[in-house]
């Protein structure tokens, strides 16, 4: 997950400038042809992880937005097997993947957090503000965000699955869907926290903090962080995704929504029939 070093963490690069051109007439003539060239950019994010990104944060919000309601079941529990499968693509790329796409990395990011609140604490301790290290607390802080959001949504799967299934009879089935729905809650309370963390942190460094997870590319001169992009991987687990989808929607008479459960059911029914 070097993505959040790079993304987060990289001073900006812009064109050069004509600040130290000799005359008035070569600065002139500099300004324009920076302004001209194209600024320079690298790739620091691939594309599976753009699209694991994009899949997963989209399977959250339906989810969340579905969850209330029985009609929408047959949609909820999708896309909560959905976030299942896309954690576990994460983790496996995240092990086996490319560099800057490791785990690790994010985990050594965590790691530092002792020496963070150490050098805090030193700098409060000493009255001195500006030896506050605030730009590596919100590098942290983003980490932390990323790393409670990957750390729940094992949890939240896993016991909606369970109160789905009614493990446990009446009781612990109760509990079971009450633990779902502080999860889910929890999850939400943390995604908040991300995006606004996105949205500050554009602010402070005025630039957009959000563009790396669409572009992947942040500006900047030197080489790829992440030389090869994966398109191929990222078009393969969106396939995926949407075959899952799509299978589910086989499996259930109904279809996946209430729309298809008033006017299709018996299409629904006959496609059943077809499979049997
Ligand atoms: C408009 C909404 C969102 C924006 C603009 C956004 C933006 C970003 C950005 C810029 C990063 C990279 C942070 C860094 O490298 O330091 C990131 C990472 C991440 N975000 Fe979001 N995010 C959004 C919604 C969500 C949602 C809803 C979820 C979860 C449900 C989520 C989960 C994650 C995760 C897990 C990562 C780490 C990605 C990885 O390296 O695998 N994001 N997001």
């Amino acid at each position: 997950m070097t993505t959040t070093a790079p993304t987060l963490g990289t001073a900006g690069h812009g064109a050069p400038t004509a600040g130290t051109a000799g005359t008035a007439t070569s600065a002139a003539t500099a300004t324009s042809a920076a302004s001209a060239a194209p600024t320079a950019t690298r790739r620091v994010v691939d594309a599976p992880v753009r699209m694991f990104h994009a899949l997963f944060a989209l399977a959250f919000a339906g989810a969340y937005i579905t969850g209330d309601s029985e009609a929408w079941r047959a949609l909820h529990v999708t896309l909560g097997y959905s976030m299942a499968g896309l954690l576990a693509f994460r983790v496996l790329y995240g092990l086996a993947g490319p560099r800057p796409a490791r785990l690790a990395l994010l985990w050594r990011k965590l790691g530092a957090g002792r020496a963070w609140l150490g050098a805090v604490r030193t700098a409060l301790v000493q009255r001195r503000r500006a030896g506050v290290p605030w730009r590596q607390g919100q590098n942290l802080g983003m980490a932390t965000a990323i790393a409670t959001l990957l750390a729940l949504a094992l949890p939240l799967t896993l016991s909606g699955y369970a109160a789905y299934q009614e493990w446990g009879g009446d009781i612990v089935g109760e509990a079971l869907a009450e633990v779902h729905e502080a999860l889910g809650s929890a999850m939400l309370a943390v995604v908040v926290v991300h995006v606004t963390a996105v949205v500050v942190l554009s602010l402070l460094r005025r630039r957009n903090q959000a563009a790396v997870m669409f572009t992947g590319r942040v500006e900047g001169p030197g080489p790829d962080l992440v030389p090869r992009n994966r398109a191929w991987l990222a078009v393969l687990l969106l396939a995926a995704v949407l075959g899952f989808a799509a299978w589910q929607w086989r499996a259930y008479p109904q279809g996946l929504w209430p729309k298809a459960a008033a006017g299709e059911v018996q299409a629904g029914e006959d496609r059943a029939a077809d499979d049997d």
